[in-house]
C-alpha cells in the first residue's frame, strides 16, 4: 500500500472564466449562486450567497480571511480560518488575492480555486469551492503551502469560514452524541452575543460531543418548507470544532474545522489540506436543503450510493458474544425463512486460547477464527448461506487491540501510548497507532484475508469502541505529535480505500460503540452507519429524523431488536421503515407471533424500500414537536410514494388525523394501499370508505385520513400512480 502522510490535494489547471471587471468571482449551481469580491487592497470577501433567481439572499458575507494586523483600526477582532506559527514567532496572516481558476470537472461539477499569498512571507493559501450543479451543494476546503525554508506549525486550518449579518436572529441546530442516545434530541438555540463553540475531542470518533454537522436558521427557526437556512457537515471522523461568535457589530463569525490536539507541522515546500466541509443553503426551509444533501451523497459521495441496502439480521443484540457455528447456522436459517437477505456475525468469532474473544477483555487484534466455536471457520456457514440464498456479513474492529492478545505480545509498539505513562484503557482496549504504515498494512490484511478466503461475504461491520485515550503516536515520534489526527485519519482512509477497491461488492458499515461514526468522514468509504446501541423505537424515530437532516435514508441502519416490546411489533417496524430496515434478534428465543409479524414487516419494507432508499424525503411534523410525527417519500419518477405516520402521545379516545403528503405529481392518479398490517394487529389505520384513488393534487390537499386508537399506533401507506388525471394540473 502507498501511504501518503497528510491529506494532499492535486489540481489540474484549466480554463479561467472571470467576470467583466475581474473583481468578482461567481460560482453557481442549478439554483444557488455565490459571488466573491476582490478589493483594491486585494482582500477576498464573500459578496453574496443565495438563490440564483434572487428570490432569497442569505445574510452571509464579509471578508473570508480577515487579516491580522488589523489595518482597519478600531473594528472587531476576527479570528479567521487559519492560525499558524512561523519560525520567527510571527503569527499574523495577511492573505491577499493572487489569481483564481474554475475547472469544469464534469457537466455537473465546477471547481473554483482561489490562490492567495501572504503579504510578507512566501506562504500560500488555496480556497477550494466545488459546486454541484445538479444537487445545489458545495464542498469547501483550504490548503496551506509553505514556501519558507523552514517548517511552520499550523494549529488551526479550518475548512469553512464565513461572516453573516446577525441583526435578525440566527438559530443554531445541532445534535448531541452521548453514550446512549446519539442525536436523539436536536439542540436548538438562538445565537446571542459572544462565542458558542461546539467541540468534540474523542479523536477517532464523536461518541461524546456534537456530531460534526449543523443547521443555521436565518431570521427564525427554519421549518421544513419555510425559512432561510444553511445545512453543513464536515467530512471528518474525529475531533471537530465549530465556532459561532456574534460581536459588538452584530456580525456572526463562523469557522468550521478539525479540533487538533496539537500543532500540525508543515515542512518547507510541504502543504496541508483541511478536510472538506459540505454545505447547502435554502430559502425554503430544511426540506429542500436535506434533499439536496441526500442526492449529493447518493450521486457524488457515497460508494455505490444507489445500491440497495439489504434487510439484515445481526447476531449482537440476540446473543452478544455467545456465537458459534451451530448457533449461526440455526439463526441464519430462521432468518432466511423470515425474508431476511443478509445475516451478520457480530463480535465473538475470533481469538484463541487465553486470548479467545469470549468477553470484552481479550482477543482484539487476533483476527483468526476461534477454533472451538468455528472449527471449519466459515466453510459450513458459507455453504449453507448459498443454499439458503442469504448473504453473509462479519464484524471487525481493526483499529483496536486488547492487552490480552497475541498481537499485543508481538507488537506492543503498535499501540498508541505515551512513552512513560501507564496505558489507559477503555472497554479493556486500546487504539492502534493507525498513523504507522505497518499498522495500516496489518489492518488491511486482517480484513482482506477473511474476505479473500470467503468471497461470498457481502458485508463488513467496522466497529470502534474506544476513543484515542493515550494521545501519542510512537510512530510519529516527539517532533510530530501535532500531526497525530491527520495521520490517523489518513491511515484509516488508506485502509478503507484499499479494501473497498479490492472488494467492490462488499458493503461496509461504520459503527463506533453505536453512533460515534454518524458522519461524512466515516461515510466516505462506508455504505451505512449504525446510529446507536439504543434501539428503543421512540428514541430511534427522533434520531433517524435528525440524522436525515444531512444523510440519506439508505445510510441509516434501523434495526428492530428484542428491545421495545411494549410498543408493539408494527410500530417498531414502521419506525425502522423510514431508513435501512433490519433486525437484531435471536430467532431461537423469539415468540412465534413476533416472528410472524416480523415476516409481514420485512415483506412490506421490501415492497417500498426503493422509494425510501432512493427517493425524495418530505418530513412533516418533527417527533419532538408533535405527537403525530409523519413523513413521506416519493420515488424520483413520482410514480410511487410511501407515507409513514406515528402516534406517540397517549390517547384517551381514537384520534382522526390527516397525514400530510408532499412531492406527488398533481396530475397523476394514485391508488392507496395500506401496508404492514400483521395478522395479530390487522385493523386498517386508513379510514374506511374513502376513495382509494385520487389525484396527486387531491392527496396533497387532503392528506391521508387515518385513525389511531392508542399510543404507539402507526401507519404505513403506499400510493402508486395508476394513470394521469385529466382534472389535475401539472406540477410546476
Ligand atoms: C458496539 C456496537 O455498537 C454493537 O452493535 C456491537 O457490535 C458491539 N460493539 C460488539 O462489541
Amino acid at each position: 500500500m502507498k501511504i501518503p502522510f497528510l491529506i494532499f490535494s492535486i489540481l489540474i489547471p484549466a480554463a479561467f472564466p472571470t467576470s467583466a471587471d475581474g473583481k468578482q468571482i461567481v460560482l453557481e449551481t442549478g439554483q444557488l449562486r455565490v459571488e466573491f469580491e476582490i478589493s483594491d487592497e486585494k482582500t477576498l470577501s464573500l459578496k453574496e450567497m443565495g438563490m440564483k433567481d434572487g428570490s432569497w439572499v442569505s445574510p452571509l458575507g464579509g471578508e473570508l480571511f480577515p487579516t491580522e494586523p488589523h489595518r482597519d483600526g478600531n473594528g472587531p477582532r476576527y479570528q479567521g480560518p487559519i492560525e499558524w506559527r512561523l519560525p520567527n514567532g510571527d503569527r499574523a496572516a495577511e492573505l491577499l488575492y493572487e489569481s483564481h481558476e474554475i475547472q469544469e470537472e464534469s457537466p455537473a461539477v465546477r471547481h473554483l480555486v482561489v490562490q492567495l499569498r501572504e503579504r510578507v512571507y512566501p506562504l500560500e493559501v488555496e480556497l477550494h469551492l466545488r459546486a454541484y450543479k445538479d444537487v445545489d451543494v458545495f464542498e469547501q476546503w483550504l490548503v496551506v503551502k509553505n514556501g519558507l525554508s523552514e517548517a511552520i506549525y499550523v494549529p488551526r486550518l479550518d475548512s469553512m469560514y464565513f461572516q453573516a449579518e446577525a441583526e435578525r436572529s440566527i438559530f443554531l441546530e445541532w445534535y448531541e452524541s452521548d453514550q446512549k442516545n446519539t442525536a436523539g434530541y436536536p439542540v436548538r438555540e438562538k445565537l446571542g452575543m459572544g462565542m458558542r463553540r461546539l467541540e468534540s475531542r474523542d479523536g477517532n470518533r464523536h461518541k461524546h460531543g456534537p456530531i460534526p454537522a449543523f443547521v443555521l436558521g436565518f431570521g427564525d427557526q427554519p421549518g421544513e418548507s419555510e425559512g432561510g437556512c444553511m445545512i453543513a457537515a464536515l467530512d471528518w471522523m474525529g475531533s471537530s470544532r465549530f465556532s459561532f461568535e456574534t460581536n459588538s457589530e452584530q456580525i456572526l463569525e463562523t469557522s468550521v474545522g478539525v479540533n487538533q490536539p496539537g500543532q500540525p507541522l508543515v515542512e518547507s515546500g510541504g502543504q496541508l489540506s483541511s478536510p472538506v466541509c459540505v454545505f447547502t443553503l435554502s430559502g425554503k426551509g430544511k426540506g429542500p436543503a436535506s434533499r439536496g444533501l441526500h442526492d449529493w451523497a447518493r450521486e457524488h459521495f457515497l460508494k455505490n450510493g444507489k445500491r440497495i441496502r439489504l434487510v439484515d439480521n445481526n447476531s449482537w443484540e440476540g446473543c452478544r458474544m455467545k456465537v458459534s457455528e451451530d448457533a449461526i447456522l440455526k439463526m441464519m436459517e430462521d432468518s432466511a425463512g423470515l425474508g431476511i437477505e443478509l445475516y451478520v456475525l457480530d463480535d465473538g468469532w475470533f481469538g484463541n486460547g487465553k486470548e479467545a474473544r469470549v468477553n470484552a477483555r481479550a482477543g482484539l487484534g487476533d483476527w483468526q477464527f476461534n477454533t472451538k466455536r468455528f472449527p471449519d471457520e466459515l466453510d459450513a456457514i458459507m455453504k449453507r448461506a448459498a443454499e439458503l440464498d442469504i448473504e453473509f456479513g462479519i464484524w471487525f474492529e481493526p483499529e483496536m487491540i486488547n492487552e490480552k492478545s497475541k498481537l499485543f505480545a508481538e507488537h506492543p509498539e503498535w499501540v498508541m501510548r505515551y512513552p512513560d505513562r501507564p496505558l489507559a484503557e477503555q472497554r479493556d482496549q486500546m487504539v492502534l497507532d493507525v498513523a504507522n504504515p505497518a499498522v495500516q498494512e496489518f489492518m488491511f490484511e486482517s480484513v482482506d484475508r477473511v474476505l479473500t478466503k470467503y468471497p461470498g461475504i457481502r458485508f463488513v461491520k467496522w466497529d470502534a469502541n474506544s476513543n484515542i485515550n493515550n494521545v501519542y503516536s510512537p510512530y510519529l515520534g516527539k517532533e510530530r505529535q501535532g500531526d497525530l489526527l491527520n495521520a490517523y485519519m489518513g491511515g484509516y482512509l488508506n485502509v478503507m480505500r484499499e479494501l473497498t477497491e479490492r472488494h467492490p461488492d462488499v458493503d461496509f458499515q461504520a459503527c463506533a460503540a453505536g453512533g460515534g461514526r454518524a458522519d461524512l468522514g466515516a461515510m466516505r468509504y462506508s455504505h451505512t452507519f449504525w446510529p446507536s446501541d439504543d434501539t428503543d423505537p421512540l428514541y430511534r424515530l427522533g434520531a433517524q429524523w435528525n440524522f436525515s437532516n444531512f444523510l440519506p435514508a439508505n445510510t441509516i441502519t434501523a434495526h428492530v431488536t428484542h428491545k421495545g416490546e411494549g410498543y408493539g411489533t408494527k410500530f417498531r417496524f414502521d419506525v425502522s421503515m423510514m431508513s435501512q430496515l433490519g433486525m437484531e434478534v435471536d430467532t431461537r428465543k423469539s415468540e412465534p407471533e413476533y416472528l410472524e409479524a416480523s415476516e409481514v414487516g420485512i415483506a412490506a419494507y421490501k415492497r417500498i424500500r426503493n422509494i425510501v432508499q432512493l427517493g425524495d424525503q418530505f418530513r412533516h411534523a418533527h417527533p419532538h414537536d408533535s405527537e403525530t410525527p409523519s413523513l413521506n417519500y416519493v420515488s424520483k419518477d413520482e410514480t410511487r410514494a410511501l407515507v409513514l405516520a406515528y402516534q406517540t402521545g397517549e390517547l384517551e379516545e381514537p384520534l382522526a388525523f390527516s397525514s400530510p403528503v408532499s412531492g406527488l405529481d398533481p396530475a397523476q392518479s394514485y391508488q392507496l394501499t395500506e401496508i404492514n398490517l400483521p395478522e395479530a394487529d390487522g385493523s386498517p389505520r386508513v379510514v374506511s370508505g374513502i376513495a382509494s384513488t385520487k389525484s396527486g393534487a387531491e392527496w396533497m390537499a387532503e392528506g391521508i385520513p387515518l385513525r389511531f386508537t392508542n399510543q404507539f399506533d402507526s401507519a404505513a401507506v403506499l400510493l402508486e400512480a395508476v394513470g394521469s388525471n385529466p382534472g389535475g394540473s401539472r406540477k410546476q
